[in-house]
């Protein structure tokens, strides 16, 4: 299988804000996006990322948060949703994405979720998730909605963090 890194979209790109379309078939085409994007993924390299942000907004997630010195354990997702939020415990995680560069923001999240999805041949499963899986999960979800995690600042300092992409995008341009 030929896989290949796609160009990832950064912000202040409008279609971050775009809420993802469900996918209707799993298909060899649907699953070949999905292993171009684990390739752009670990090349990023990141944990996580939504098809929209490789410019396809379809309801469809990879990741992979195994740690360095495991054995890869590539996720797929399709028509993520968030099923249970499992009890009142919540998480603190200092995220980054890889849409936002060179930013990071501590993010408290629930601790315990339970996903379902339909997977690579197209059947449907749940996954409960703890930790860094269940705070990831959330994230790469998020964006399927168009959230993204600037959204957790004031608006005060998301507009701050806009207006500097917004200048580097024209420098980048100019
Ligand atoms: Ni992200």
């Amino acid at each position: 299988m030929i896989m290949s890194a796609l160009p990832i979209i950064t912000l202040p790109d409008p279609l971050l804000r775009k809420v993802s379309k469900p996918v209707e078939t799993v298909d060899a085409e649907l699953l070949k996006l999905a292993d171009d994007m684990l390739e752009t993924m670990y090349d990023a390299p990141g944990i996580g990322l939504a098809a929209v942000q490789v410019g396809v907004p379809k309801r469809l997630i990879v990741l992979d948060v195994s740690e360095d010195d495991d054995t890869p354990r590539p996720m797929t997702l399709i028509n993520p949703e968030v099923l249970k939020i499992d009890g009142e415990r919540t998480r603190m995680h200092e995220e980054g994405c890889l849409s936002i560069p060179d930013f990071r923001l501590e993010i408290e999240r629930p601790a315990s979720i339970v996903v379902g999805y339909l997977d690579r041949e197209g059947k449907p499963q749940e996954l409960p998730a703890e930790g860094l899986l269940a705070t990831a999960l959330q994230h790469e979800i998020d964006h399927l909605n168009g959230k993204l995690i600037i959204d957790f600042l004031s608006r005060l300092k998301r507009d701050i963090v806009v207006r500097k992409f917004k200048k580097m995008a024209r420098e980048a341009s100019a």
